[in-house]
């Protein structure tokens, strides 16, 4: 197959990536949607592994819901840690995080400028004026629930609630831009023009991801516009997760060179991210880590009281 770098296929003596690569993408993506066709094979997921999602999901929901009184200032993270295993455990399910790639704790915790991947330690303590991302991953027999959401601890500035309030917005037009016969890429087409009219960035280097029966599988999910989102027709029973982080100031993250995991904006600036497992419908798509009550009501993510649905 024709490779990005590669001249192109048309003679002009260009690199394919300059000249017919999204031509070639578009096309593509017409065809498949005439005979209902994938890229891949495997995409779609039975009836029997959507329902266990769903029940993975409803119970990432419900451990969030558990949780969420208990964020607040004066907790450690390392303690958010324990409440997150026993609960887990006491139900009989399994932390995706702990040993995901040697990943130590059950949950991450993500707090003002770290982007994600952070990890909770006794000596992180929640205080007055930070933003903090809790990130649940449940295994559920065999079958997967990855959601989060970004917290207020106390009073925060406005640049941090407007933060987090748009980061919220970005993952309700991702979701909103899910349904069947829509490119993949048309989820970033939603998020990321959205961000930067707000000001602030999408970063680039963690995305959403294809999840199931295994954490992360067969695609990226990218929130930002990218020549290398492959050309993919969302269809029914596809399961992914959308989970844009958003930063203040610029895109560019680090990766802690100690522990390997803490993910930092490059300038220092804080972020936010919020996430949901989806699955595409016939007619849109099922957000599949709701509790039954947000269900219900509808709500797609609660921010501190404010709903979005
Ligand atoms: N939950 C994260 C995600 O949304 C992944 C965390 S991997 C871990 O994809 F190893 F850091 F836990
Ligand atoms: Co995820
Ligand atoms: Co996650």
């Amino acid at each position: 197959m024709i490779q990005r770098n590669d001249l192109c296929w048309c003679g002009s003596g260009k690199k394919y990536k300059k000249c017919h690569l999204l031509s070639d993408q578009a096309q593509l993506i017409e065809k498949q949607k005439g005979k209902g066709g994938r890229v891949k094979n495997g995409l779609i997921k039975t009836a029997e592994q959507i329902e266990g999602m769903r029940a993975a999901g409803a119970f990432n929901g419900e451990l969030m819901d558990y949780l969420r009184p208990f964020i607040k200032a004066g907790i450690t993270t390392e303690e958010i840690n324990t409440l997150t295993h026993e609960y887990t455990i006491k139900h009989g399910h399994t932390p995706a995080c702990l040993g995901y790639n040697g990943f130590p704790k059950s949950l991450c915790t993500s707090r003002n400028n770290v982007v994600c991947h952070g990890i909770p330690s006794p000596s992180e303590r929640l205080t007055d004026g930070d933003i903090v991302n809790i990130d649940l991953t449940t295994i559920v027999r065999g079958c997967y629930g990855d959601s989060s959401e970004t917290f207020f601890i106390g009073n925060v500035s406005d640049e941090a609630r407007q933060l987090v309030h748009v980061t919220a917005q970005a993952l309700i037009l991702g979701i909103k831009a899910v349904k069947p016969g829509a490119p993949l890429r048309a989820i970033s087409e939603a998020i990321e023009p959205f961000v930067k009219s707000q000001g602030c960035s999408v970063v680039h280097q963690y995305t959403g991801h294809g999840i199931g029966m295994k954490f992360h599988e067969n695609f990226t999910v990218y929130h930002h516009i990218d020549r290398d989102c492959e050309p993919i027709v969302l269809q029914p029973g596809m399961t992914f997760t959308i989970e844009p982080m958003v930063n203040l100031g610029k895109y560019e993250v680090v990766t802690d060179r100690v522990d390997g995991w803490t993910v930092t904006t490059k300038d220092g600036s804080l972020s936010a991210q919020f996430e949901h497992t989806l699955c595409v419908t016939e007619d849109g798509c099922e957000i599949l880590t709701l509790t039954p009550s947000q269900r219900e009501k509808n709500i797609i993510l609660n921010v501190e009281g404010k709903y979005y649905d």
